[in-house]
């Protein structure tokens, strides 16, 4: 693999800042003239660069919670298939091209098809979700995502009464992911999946923003899972396949360790895993001194989604 470096680059062909900006605004404001249906917003026309600042806040959204600094955000990621190093996909990732982006539907539903994202962004409403988000390696930050529902989305190619699982499939490009070289420990590309009851549950959502602007390509551009009660490696990045089945497929860490990473996964204090505790988290952005937060069940959801598992061992389908 050639990566060019500034070095490799003629002066000829390195774009003029003032004209860089100029393109990434046009292309924004192309963005959110699509995803309105009107005309260029004037609020891009004043050169501001939160495209999406006036979305309205999802009902599930947390207010009282305090976003987790952007820059937090944005340079302490988990992106294993550039790096397993949490700042290396803020340079890397910029590698991916996201537009076009098209996403695969198929299996059970009546109406399976590819679909360009901003098709399926022209019908689907974007709001604001401030959520939680917890990791499994126990620390957490708050984000402030725009997305769309999940549920919303799968309604659109009509599920049959066969589908029982939702399985998401991420984008495969060895040539820009240094990391799918290699197969000796997780299995490419990367997947996740959600029962059917979670998929279409109105806290799951897909990202395609955060802070008012575009997901940064670090966090999953163009689009993302968000599954705020599970912990975060299910929330699985640059999805470019959504299948709907009738029985649970592989995936990526269930694969990996089975006995440490459950199907289910969502966060629960009492279930630890089998290396570490999972009763309390480190805040990202959080001082020295700082105490742990302590860890909440269903990562503080619980009074949306216990009820998907009631009756259920949350110890044996951890
Ligand atoms: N999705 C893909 N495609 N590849 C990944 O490596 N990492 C997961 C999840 N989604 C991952 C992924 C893990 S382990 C976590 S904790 C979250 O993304 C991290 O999201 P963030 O980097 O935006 O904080």
């Amino acid at each position: 693999m050639i990566i060019k470096t500034t070095k490799d680059i003629p002066a000829s062909e390195i774009t003029d800042p003032l004209v860089f900006n100029k393109r990434r605004q046009i292309i924004k404001a192309m963005l959110a003239a699509t995803l309105t249906g009107a005309g260029i917003s004037p609020v891009l026309a004043n050169n501001n660069e939160s495209i999406w600042a006036d979305v309205p806040k999802s009902d599930f959204s947390v207010d009282a919670l305090t976003p987790t600094p952007a820059e937090l955000i944005k340079n302490y990621t988990n992106y294993y298939e550039f790096s397993f190093n949490k700042k290396d996909a803020t340079v890397l990732a910029q590698n991916i091209t996201t537009d076009p982006w098209s996403i695969e539907i198929s299996g059970e539903v009546e109406k399976p098809g590819s679909y360009y994202l901003e098709d399926i962004l022209r019908q689907q409403t974007l709001q604001e979700s401030i959520y939680r988000f917890r990791c499994v390696e126990a620390w957490s930050m708050v984000v402030p995502w725009v997305g769309f529902s999940l549920g919303s989305l799968l309604k659109t190619v009509k599920p049959l009464s066969t589908a029982r699982f939702v399985k998401f499939t991420a984008t495969y490009q060895p040539e820009i992911m240094p990391k799918q070289h290699n197969h000796a420990m997780l299995e490419w590309p990367y997947v996740e999946s959600l029962r059917i009851d979670e998929a279409m549950h109105p806290l799951t959502i897909l990202a395609v923003g955060m802070y008012g602007d575009i997901l940064p390509k670090q966090n999953g551009a163009p689009l993302r899972l968000v599954v705020p009660w599970k912990y975060g490696f299910k929330s699985i990045k640059a999805i470019v396949k959504i299948e709907l089945l009738k029985r649970p497929p592989i995936t990526t860490w269930n694969k990996f360790a089975p006995h440490e990473y459950g199907f289910y996964s969502n966060v629960n204090p009492a279930v630890a895993h089998p290396r570490w505790s999972q009763n309390s988290e480190r805040q990202l952005g959080s001082g020295f001194f700082t105490p742990r937060r302590q860890t909440e069940l269903f990562n503080g959801y619980g009074e949306q989604v216990a009820s998907l598992y009631s009756g259920m061992d949350l110890r044996h389908f951890f």
